[in-house]
């Protein structure tokens, strides 16, 4: 299938449920954790932009908690999926906060050269066949001395070191059910299918989830790529080594088991030993190296 159709049957099929599949909310405490990840790809405070264009914008995880902490009062958001509009359409209608949305592919933007002061993205990166062409579209669109920011993209060592905490929080709640183990109060309950997308057991959804991951990125090549569209300026910084372990493994157990096992308490503690193991990666990340950390974040100055 076309990687391209294959990302819009995916997102479209998992939008409705996207937002509870990834924890994603609209307050303040989610719009300090999306402002601190654009921060430190921008090495200062969050600028007050002009006009700002998230690509890829899903759900509005990025632009819409960027609005929620004050950082813009409208914004232009596209994304390749219609699914995944409606839900970003429906969030921003609910908060208050002007968006303008296209569908449209960010190899081929909707937009007029030099129309945007800044440009954002979020876990979009990884899912575009051509980078070079998405690269050369976010140049175009962005004025002279503009900025780009995109984070949330995974690490080749990121993603390797994800692959085994995954493989091995799945043997381990295997074991744990077959033993009898109790989570929420109940005995475990496997499902048949792990839920990797939709909570459900759309088993065509969970294939296309494989597929449509198409990139794992290396700090200095992504910098190469960039730099050889145009930008004056590319920069890396990385994220998240004890919470992308954590994130993976609790990810994992939500996954594997049913959902009366997943009780309100069980995310709360998970989310709060997420936010300590977010606390920890800021001093384990000035002693090993920056490529070991999962998401990167991309700057880039036209
Ligand atoms: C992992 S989701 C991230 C969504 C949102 N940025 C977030 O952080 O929650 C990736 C998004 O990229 C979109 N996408 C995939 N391929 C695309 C393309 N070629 N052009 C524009 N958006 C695309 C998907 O539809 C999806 O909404």
């Amino acid at each position: 299938m076309d990687l391209k159709e294959a990302n819009i049957r995916f997102h479209d099929g998992a939008s409705e449920d996207y937002d509870r599949k990834w924890a994603i909310r609209f307050d303040q405490d989610m719009a300090a954790y999306v402002l601190s990840k654009f921060e430190l790809g921008l090495g200062r405070p969050f600028p007050r932009t002009g006009k700002l264009l998230e690509i890829g914008c899903g759900t509005g995880f990025a632009m819409l908690n960027l609005g929620l902490g004050g950082k813009l009062t409208e914004a232009w958001g596209c994304d390749i999926s219609r699914g995944m509009l409606d839900i970003c359409r429906r969030n921003a209608e609910e908060l208050g906060i002007t968006v303008h949305l296209e569908c449209a592919d960010a190899e081929c933007l909707p937009y007029g050269d030099g129309e945007f002061e800044m440009v954002i993205g979020h876990a979009v990166l990884h899912h575009l066949p051509d980078l070079k062409a998405a690269f050369g579209e976010i140049y175009r669109v962005m004025r002279p001395g503009g900025i780009c920011v995109i984070a949330g993209e995974p690490t080749l060592r990121g993603h390797q070191i994800a692959r085994v905490v995954k493989k091995t929080a799945g043997w381990g709640i295997k074991a744990y059910a077959r033993l009898g183990g109790r989570l929420g109060k109940r005995r475990v309950v496997l499902r048949k299918y792990p839920a990797i997308v939709s909570g459900d057991d759309d088993h065509e959804l969970q294939e296309l989830e494989h597929v449509v991951d198409i990139h794992v990125f290396k700090p200095r090549e992504l910098c190469e790529t960039a730099r050889r569209a145009g930008f004056r300026v590319a920069r890396c910084e990385t994220e998240e080594l004890a919470s992308s372990i954590l994130g993976w493994a609790i990810r994992t157990v939500e996954s594997s088991v049913g959902e009366e096992n997943i009780t309100e308490r069980w995310c709360w503690g998970a989310y709060n030993a997420y936010k300590r193991a977010r606390r920890l990666d800021g001093y384990l990340y000035r002693w090993l190296p920056h490529d070991w950390f999962y998401n990167l974040v991309l700057y880039l100055e036209k």
